[in-house]
């Protein structure tokens, strides 16, 4: 595995392949990024994963500058996974000049967006500049960041982007916390509350599923266990999957979309909702 933290040696190093699946991250790699470098080696060569902390999508008092940076390690889950380049950049070199223009996503400032002003701006306009950088065929985002995906997929049709994106199933523990790097800064009693999360969100998806159509008390029920429990509620949102707006209440597609903090750590989640198909699997978590 090539590792190279500059354009001229990203481009030196791809010459002219045409099938590079890309893997977006900021590292601090767990088993849920390596499921994605898996998923890509499914579809494209060469895999490049690329690792960079991007000042541009963390708002002011957010976790910068404590974003855990590992590259070493993450470099050997990499290699071990069969990714093929990894880029790594400096922020010198992705933002050589005060980035100026901005990519503006709709529904930017819904969701997280209303909580993390500028963040889907700043994620949008990074993987932007990465696809330019790295040119994949396939690109690979988890489904656990649901608004990121869907706005990333609205981005590639409308800026006509020759990217196929792949979506990757959300990796969770046993006892079914989303798999994520800010997983890390939980206390011990902490990581033993994280699971209310999901399960909150599996037993309202399981209330809509069987015929539910009053969205508003389902995420009230989900807020007010959590609240209960100490966490900070940001939003319990019922969404269609269609256009993550509010759902028409015949809508047979939902999702469930939630972020709330446990002291000092913002956890979000989610979960699909098909009413008429019950996920038995789902229910074994
Ligand atoms: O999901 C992430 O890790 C980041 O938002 C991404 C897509 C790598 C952009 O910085």
């Amino acid at each position: 595995m090539q590792l190279v933290h500059t354009v001229t040696e990203l481009r030196a190093a791809l010459g002219e392949h045409r099938d590079t699946a890309f893997v977006p991250t900021m590292g601090n790699l767990h088993s849920g990024h390596i499921s994605l470098i898996d998923l890509a080696r499914k579809h494209g060569s060469p895999v490049v994963a690329s690792i960079f902390v991007n000042p541009l999508q963390f708002g002011i008092g957010e976790d910068f500058e404590r974003y855990p940076r590992t590259l070493a390690a993450d470099c050997s889950q990499l290699d071990a996974a069969g990714c093929d380049l990894v880029f790594a950049p400096d922020a010198q070199e992705m933002y050589s000049q005060p980035q100026t223009f901005h990519v503006q996503p709709p529904l930017a400032d819904e969701l997280c967006g209303a909580f993390r002003p500028g963040h889907f701006q700043g994620v949008a306009t990074v993987v932007l500049k990465l696809f330019n950088m790295v040119q994949p065929r396939y690109a690979v985002f988890g489904k656990k960041d649901y608004q990121q995906l869907f706005i990333l997929k609205g981005m590639v049709r409308q800026f006509n982007l020759p990217i196929v994106i792949l979506e990757g199933e959300t990796s969770r523990a046993d006892d079914g916390l989303a798999l994520s790097s800010r997983n890390a800064y939980l206390t011990k009693e902490e990581r033993a509350e994280a699971p209310r999360l999901f399960r909150l969100l599996r037993e309202a998806a399981h209330r809509i599923e069987v015929g539910e159509r009053d969205f508003t008390a389902v995420e009230q029920a989900v807020s007010d266990d959590l609240r209960a429990h100490g966490w900070r509620v940001d939003y319990v949102s019922v969404r269609s999957q269609v256009n993550l707006l509010a759902p028409k209440s015949q809508e047979s597609d939902s999702v469930i979309i939630a972020a709330a903090h446990l002291g000092r750590t913002r956890l979000i989640d989610n979960i699909e909702c098909c009413s008429g198909s019950i996920d038995l699997k789902r229910q074994e978590i």
